[in-house]
């Protein structure tokens, strides 16, 4: 059972660590005319959180892991980044023009999923986007006693009724962990624009 923790995250660190931004991450960004304010959950060693910094974004990063808080602090510039140690379960957001979280949402535990996904989508601005990463129910890491959510496609759709939906694909292929393991994976990318008085959105 794949139930990672400290250790596992500091090895996935120093591997992506100065790695590219993910390309659904930059595509959200590419669709303001201009920065605003960013929210990176699941922030990791920082990859989509220094891209945001790099096109003019205020960025709030948050991650559980003493080691990712660290590296995150690192990115600076200070004026315009946010570095939250929070499970993101705990974390009251503010609100914000972006909403990120590239390959973090999934190590919530079932438990408090639905509402953690609800209170960031509620974090969304109107006019605002959010790109998020989910994993689907064909992913290796299935299996009992996993710590992890995984969501099916039909669900991910109903989490977004209401929303402008730009992207929602599910990629299922075999391939490799960011450490260089074998791994089946099932992952659910959205992108997904917040309208005014859309459904599926709780009020403050
Ligand atoms: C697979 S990494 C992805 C990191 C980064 N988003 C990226 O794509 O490179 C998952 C990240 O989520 C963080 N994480 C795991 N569980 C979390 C939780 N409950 N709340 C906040 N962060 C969490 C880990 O510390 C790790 O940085």
């Amino acid at each position: 059972v794949f139930n990672p923790d400290e250790q596992v995250w500091e090895r996935f660190f120093a591997a992506t660590r100065g790695q590219p931004a993910w390309g659904r991450l930059m595509k959200a960004a590419s669709m303001f005319d201009q920065p605003g304010d960013a929210l990176d959950v699941g922030a990791g060693a920082g990859r989509d959180t220094a891209y945001l910094l790099e096109h003019g974004w205020r960025v709030t990063a948050v991650d559980a892991s003493p080691a990712a808080v660290k590296l995150l602090r690192g990115i600076g510039p200070e004026d315009r980044l946010r570095v939250v140690r929070s499970p993101a379960e705990d974390f009251e957001p503010e609100t914000y023009d972006l909403v990120n979280a590239q390959f973090s949402l999934p190590f919530i535990a079932p438990a408090r999923f639905v509402a953690t996904v609800s209170r960031l989508q509620g974090a969304v601005r109107p006019g605002g986007v959010m790109a998020v990463t989910f994993f689907g129910p064909r992913d290796e890491w299935n299996v009992p006693g996993a710590e992890i959510t995984f969501t099916t496609k039909d669900e991910v759709e109903r989490l977004f009724d209401g929303w402008h939906v730009v992207e929602l694909t599910e990629v299922e292929q075999d391939g490799t962990t960011a450490t260089g393991g074998a791994k089946h994976w099932d992952v659910i990318h959205v992108i997904a624009g917040s309208g005014p008085g859309r459904k599926g959105r709780p009020r403050a």
